[in-house]
């Protein structure tokens, strides 16, 4: 008796839960307040995706509480405190379950890299074959962005909890804005806006993706590139990035290379439709290669709202191949699914 009653409650709680959040998302709306699978707003700002065993995993700046201009400000450096990086899993890439805060702020050491004070962003996070760790990167600074170092910090699960290591300056250089790229051959790479943000480097990693190995590269040289988003078609590169404008949007560009330290050739603005050459209000973080179809991939932005930077928003867009520029263009949707790219 006890048993049948305690299953009916059960069944009643399961059912009660699934009318309350069982609407799931079908489409991507860009630009509007995204859900979580509990009906909460996704915070994961100036993340990156990472896939892993028939699961997304995105992770992101977890941007909670006012966002301030300190008063010593010389330009518009609106921040946030530092809370730690958030965790979403999803099968779908619609549907996003808060898996928690996978790297939580040191509020305990006051000269800790991801202490509350400091500035913690674009968090990325790779899998390592060899090690079966899951190492992200990140840009950590000072609050008036002059340490501009990358943080490092690893996890046995794709979830977490990751252990912060260390920050440093890759080769000795400015590291701001930063993605991490593997490569088919399992090498990675970290690409940065260094030199004050006026030039890429791309950093090799060592194999167990947690240092540089020494070997880089400066790329884009005095072009100013922030927000670089990096991904291979075919056989070859391509980096998504933005201009420098601090919190306001600017033109996205997309860039191709046939080898990832070789010379890339700036292809030119990629999206088309109303605000195309302000990225739609958005700024680059990711593109997402989609699972099981061909030449589909998602380019991922933020539309930060620099005086409440935790209601920034996403713009999540298809990102459709160009044979005959060799290049890609991000076509603006106010509301679209998967279905837009052909099945394999
Ligand atoms: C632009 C960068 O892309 C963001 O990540 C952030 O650092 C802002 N600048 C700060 O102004």
């Amino acid at each position: 008796m006890l048993k049948k009653l305690a299953i009916a409650l059960l069944t009643v709680c399961t059912l009660g839960i699934t009318n309350t959040q069982g609407q799931k998302n079908k489409t991507f709306h860009p630009k509007e307040v995204w859900n979580d699978t509990e009906g909460n707003p996704i915070n994961a700002h100036g993340g990156g995706i990472l896939y892993h065993k028939g699961t997304y995993y995105w992770y992101g700046e977890y941007k909670v509480g006012r966002t301030i201009l300190p008063a010593d400000a010389t330009w518009e450096r609106y921040r946030t405190d530092v809370t730690g990086v958030s965790c979403y899993s999803s099968k779908d890439l619609l549907n996003w379950k808060f898996e928690g805060v996978a790297l939580k702020a040191i509020t305990e050491d006051s000269e800790s890299d991801i202490h509350p004070t400091q500035v913690l962003e674009r968090p990325k996070v790779i899998y390592n074959k060899k090690t079966g760790k899951f190492v992200m990167w990140m840009h950590i600074d000072s609050p008036d962005y002059s340490k501009a170092e990358a943080g490092v910090a690893i996890a046995d699960a794709p979830t977490g909890p990751f252990t912060y290591l260390t920050g440093f300056r890759p080769n000795n250089c400015m590291s701001r804005d930063q993605t991490l790229f593997v490569d088919d051959d399992g090498t990675a790479y970290q690409f940065s806006s260094s030199e004050e943000n006026q030039t890429m480097h791309i950093n090799r990693l060592t194999e167990d993706y947690t240092q540089t190995d020494g070997t880089y590269v400066r790329r884009f040289i005095g072009m100013a590139r922030e927000a670089p988003a990096v991904f291979k078609h075919g056989k070859k590169y391509y980096m998504l990035s933005s201009g420098c404008t601090g919190w306001d949007p600017n033109s996205a560009q997309i860039a191709v290379a046939d080898s990832i330290m070789g010379e890339w050739t700036v292809l030119g603005d990629p999206c088309t439709g109303p605000d195309a050459e302000k990225t739609f209000y958005g700024q680059s973080t990711h593109v997402i290669p989609i699972q099981g179809k061909k030449n589909a991939y998602i380019a991922c932005f933020d539309m930060w709202k620099k005086k409440d930077l935790q209601d920034s928003r996403y713009i999540w867009l298809p990102m459709i191949p160009n044979k005959q520029t060799d290049g890609f263009t991000i076509p603006w949707h106010e509301e679209w699914n998967l279905n837009i790219f052909k099945k394999k």
